[in-house]
């Protein structure tokens, strides 16, 4: 990488994403967690406000003018060109419910353009990652990380569909859930950041989500980006604010955007 500022941020986004893991893992499967309801119905736990929390002082610590929007607590104004967003545990109800399928997403935006992206998985010990022109990396526990792509599925008959949650009519969404269940070969609900990772990687080759925040969708777009696919919302543009999102390979994407936006319910 060219950007020795966006290296130290990436290095940074590492560590601590690592050291957030650890702290999120003492909770985790732990009987006695208590689990909050936010104004939204969903779930917060200490471990989620805990590790944004230490996400947040070590960006301070070191990139003390940097802009910080988080799920949980208030955004801090950025006064330079950088913004991180940053969703502490994405996948709560996976997480409360003491499965392993939740990871920390850590975004970056230069002057609005997401130019890093980590998620991390710290009950399965893997972390992916990438930045500006470096390409998507997946490192499993110790080894050597491994570049990774998107896969080569040009076939909607074949490809691998995933989703957070079949439920998607209080989206006005569930014609076009049925429309990609039918044209697909295989559906399976391997949720949250982990069904988009599934794509970036190449073992799934779409993942679409109903209803997304900013925070979720940050950390990746440069993922999917960098590893040859895209992160786009349901309009087909390349944003964290549609309020929606799927990941997809680059063959796939034009078939998905028109299930998406062909198929409305009615309301
Ligand atoms: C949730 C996940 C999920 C999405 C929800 C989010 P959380 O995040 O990203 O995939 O469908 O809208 O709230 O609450 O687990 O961080
Ligand atoms: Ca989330
Ligand atoms: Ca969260």
């Amino acid at each position: 990488m060219n950007d020795p500022s966006l290296q130290q941020r990436l290095d940074l986004a590492r560590d601590a994403s690592l050291e957030a893991g650890h702290l999120i893992l003492s909770y985790f499967q732990q009987n006695d967690l208590v689990v909050e309801l936010k104004e939204d119905d969903s779930p917060v736990t200490i471990a989620d406000k805990g590790a944004e929390k230490l996400l947040r002082k070590r960006i301070e610590e070191n990139f003390p003018g940097d802009g910080i929007l988080g799920e949980e607590f208030d955004e801090k104004i950025s006064q330079n060109e950088y913004r991180w967003i940053l969703d502490p545990i994405d996948g709560t109800k996976s997480f409360v419910h003491g499965v392993p399928l939740f990871g920390t997403l850590i975004g970056l935006e230069q002057n609005g353009r997401l130019v890093l992206g980590v998620c991390r998985f710290p009950a399965l010990n893997e972390v992916i990652y990438a930045a500006e022109g470096t390409g998507c990396w997946w490192q499993q526990g110790e080894g050597k990380p491994v570049q990774k792509t998107v896969s080569q599925q040009s076939s909607l008959k074949n490809a691998t569909f995933c989703t957070t949650t079949p439920r998607w009519e209080s989206y006005g969404k569930q014609e076009a859930y049925i429309a990609l269940l039918n044209k697909t070969k295989l559906a399976r609900g391997w949720g949250d950041c982990y069904g988009h990772i599934l794509v970036a990687t190449g073992r799934a080759d779409l993942m679409v989500d109903p209803e997304l925040s900013p925070w979720d969708a940050a950390a990746l777009v440069p993922i999917l980006r960098e590893a040859g696919g895209y992160f786009l919302d349901w309009s087909g543009e390349e944003t964290i604010y549609g309020g929606n999102g799927f990941s997809v390979n680059a063959t796939l994407k034009d078939d998905v955007l028109a299930i998406l936006s062909e198929n409305k319910d009615i309301v």
